[in-house]
């Protein structure tokens, strides 16, 4: 397959991209480096640029002649996306619009597409399927099921179809140790869990002691980045196979709570990692 991948350079995207160069696909890579990393791009073309252009997708599009466009672009934070939600609307919402519109007029007929399970926000049952009430609590959630919507009317006006990956949360780095999660600013646990145990931050700050759970903190289902890569991989050829528009939840079915983190992390690195209680978020 050629694979358009947008936000490749990104933490998930980049390991995506990689699985893809295994599989022996023919890949190009498009991000606006905003919060991406060149260096985690090699053995394939990057450009940069911005989905929201479709001059420059135009032109891609036109290089690459991609049979599938993987969509990873987007803004991630949630806290961010609730101080300033139109960041949020236009670059998640407004920007994959123009993208899907340049895949029409271009006829490319498939997308696989980074959604997210913040679209279900509180669920009512565990585990979540895909069946579930979608009522996101936040407007990165909203902006995961805004696109969504658009992808099914989408299919059904001009024949776009799509795998929905809806993602728990990924963990974890490729087995080479070359590329892994780097965001910044960060605000994923592991990664704050690890920065904190090397010492790059004084304390480990726990949010809420009081849910529902074994011992009272936050659970979370993580997926290893590596599971996410082939998920994707398969979703688009299974696209390409002519299997027809999807959704499909990306976890491992079980939950971890944010003391069972710390506590893992302190047995594998054999580090204290200091943590203190916070109200919830
Ligand atoms: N990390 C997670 O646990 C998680 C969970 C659920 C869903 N997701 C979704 O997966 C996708 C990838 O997440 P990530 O953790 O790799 O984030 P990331 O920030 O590392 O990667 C996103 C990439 O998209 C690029 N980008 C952003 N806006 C762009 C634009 N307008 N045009 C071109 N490039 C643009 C950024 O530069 C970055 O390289 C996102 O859509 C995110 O919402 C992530």
């Amino acid at each position: 397959m050629n694979v358009l991948v947008a936000g490749g350079a990104g933490y998930i995207g980049s390991h995506v991209v990689r699985e893809l160069q295994e599989a022996g696909h023919s890949i190009v890579v498009y991000d606006s480096l905003e919060h991406g990393h060149a260096q985690a791009i090699s053995g394939c073309e990057l450009i940069a640029g911005d989905i929201g252009d479709p001059v420059a997708l135009g032109s891609v599009f036109a290089q690459c002649k991609p049979d599938v466009v993987m969509n990873f672009a987007a803004y991630t934070s949630v806290a961010e996306s609730m101080a300033d939600p139109s960041k949020y609307y236009r670059n998640n919402v407004s920007k994959t619009l123009v993208l899907l519109d340049a895949m029409v007029h271009e006829g490319i007929r498939y997308i696989v597409f980074s959604s997210s399970a913040a679209v279900y926000g509180e669920p009512l049952r565990v585990p979540v399927d895909e069946d579930a009430r979608c009522a996101p609590t936040n407007v990165y959630g909203e902006t995961k099921l805004m696109v969504e919507t658009m992808l099914a009317a989408y299919d059904r006006a001009y024949g776009l179809n799509y795998a929905s990956l809806r993602y728990f949360n990924a963990a974890g780095a490729h087995p080479s140790g070359d590329i892994g999660e780097d965001h910044d600013p960060e605000t994923q646990l592991i990664p704050l869990v690890l920065m904190t145990a090397l010492g790059l931050r004084p304390e480990l700050k726990v949010f809420g002691q009081d849910y529902d759970t074994p011992d009272g903190t936050c659970v979370r289902d993580y997926i290893h980045v590596s599971d996410l890569a082939s998920a994707h991989v398969l979703a688009a050829e299974a696209l390409v196979e002519g299997l027809g528009s999807r959704t499909y939840n990306l976890g491992n079915g079980q939950g971890y709570t944010v003391r069972q983190v710390i506590e893992t992390a302190r047995r594998v690195t054999g580090r204290e990692i200091p943590a203190v209680d916070a109200p919830r978020r």
